[in-house]
């Protein structure tokens, strides 16, 4: 098999993107941030007789975390022609744009898969937290009502990105990025207004993806439950349900809609591989106190030097230490024990919201 990894070519690739994924319909437009002016994300391709047969997106971000960033890179758009499949492309475009992320400072690439056995069998894990609440007929008329609420214009896009800036756990984004993000097809934002001031925001839809699901909001409850409630006026013709993403660190949230008896489900963040082993020893060195020193260990594990011990964790113990799915501490527990140091910062709960994901 010869296959040439080739120099970014955008323009075929997306169009190879669009063909896979979206039946050649287009798609430039649903993601500004890799095929917009000025886009900082990335497309990898190979090709075989001067044909590209596989590619993917990529784009560097950084996750903060309360007072931590948390260098990263999403991956996305992951597309093989259908008569090159099977021949190992696929994985290997992703390995590249892994391998070029971690080149580009980033501890950890990130992913959304609507399938993730794939990904599963090539080293990908679940990481993190992602809560989702229903609201339907049984419980939409305890919502209160959508007063003040109306249609986000452009003008409000200062306004949208300062409350989006209010989260402790989101993707640094500049307003710029938020502002033409907010321009995707697709997406139905809605903005709530009190006394001429933009109090809140909700989005609902992006592209072809995330339709009845209101996955990015900012604002308190006060002013982001009319905002819900709007967006379901609006789709209950069209669906029986609207879903609503929650991040963990929204607890006014997560404690209303389980007061509402909002059916609800703690699923996971999104799938993750380990990117720059020293960008993620540099992550534990923030999150570790000072008596502990970290260090990597080859080219897969880092060790933690503590006052009663050494620990090695190698990639998927690295990624369940730092932020396993749905919290679970078990791990953390266990490095705790094993160097005889608390670890009250991890483990963390990174969040990216829906107008982040690629
Ligand atoms: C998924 C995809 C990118 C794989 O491309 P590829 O170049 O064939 O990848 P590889 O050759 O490295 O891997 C192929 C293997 O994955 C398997 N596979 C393909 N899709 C799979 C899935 N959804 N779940 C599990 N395994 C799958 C194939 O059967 C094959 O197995 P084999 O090696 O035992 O024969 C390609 O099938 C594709 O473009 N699918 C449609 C778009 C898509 O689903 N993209 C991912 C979401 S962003």
């Amino acid at each position: 098999m010869m296959t040439t990894p080739m120099t970014s070519q955008p323009e075929a690739a997306l169009q190879l993107m669009e063909a896979v994924l979206r039946d050649g319909r287009p798609m430039a437009a649903e993601y500004a941030q890799i095929f917009g002016s000025g886009a900082s994300g990335h497309v990898e391709t190979i090709e075989e007789e001067g044909e590209i047969v596989s590619t993917c997106a990529w784009i560097r971000r950084d996750l903060l975390v309360g007072g931590l960033e948390l260098p990263v890179a999403f991956v996305g758009s992951v597309a093989t022609q259908v008569n090159h499949r099977g021949k190992g492309h696929g994985t290997a475009v992703v390995e590249r744009a892994i391998a070029r992320a971690a080149e580009d400072g980033a501890a950890i690439a990130l992913l959304w898969a609507d399938e993730s056995a794939w990904y599963q069998s090539r080293g990908w894990v679940p990481l993190g937290t992602e809560n989702v609440f229903v609201v339907n007929g049984n419980n939409a008329f305890l919502l209160p009502d959508a007063e003040g609420v109306r249609p986000m214009e452009a003008r409000d896009v200062p306004a949208v990105h300062g409350l989006y800036c209010t989260h402790d756990s989101r993707v640094d984004r500049s307003e710029a990025e938020t502002g033409s993000i907010l321009t995707t097809p697709g997406l139905r934002a809605l903005v709530r207004e009190v006394d001429g001031e933009v109090t809140g925001y909700a989005c609902v839809g992006r592209g072809e993806d995330l339709v009845h699901c209101v996955h990015e909001w900012g604002g308190t409850p006060e002013q982001v439950l009319p905002l819900i409630a709007g967006h379901w006026e609006a789709t209950s013709e069209e669906s029986d349900r609207l879903f609503v993403m929650v991040p963990e660190s929204e607890a006014d949230f997560t404690a209303y809609f389980t007061f509402i008896r909002s059916l609800g489900a703690k699923g996971i963040l999104a799938m993750a591989r380990i990117g720059d082993l020293g960008a993620v020893a540099r992550v534990f060195e923030r999150l570790t106190p000072e008596e502990v020193t970290v260090e990597t260990v080859g080219d897969r594990s880092i060790a933690l030097n503590g006052p009663s011990g050494r620990i090695t964790l190698s990639d998927h113990e690295i990624l369940l230490a730092l932020c396993p799915p749905r919290g679970d501490k078990r791990v953390t527990e266990v490095v705790e024990a094993e160097i005889g140091v608390d670890l009250p910062l991890l483990p963390i709960e990174p969040y990216a919201w829906g107008l982040d994901s690629i």
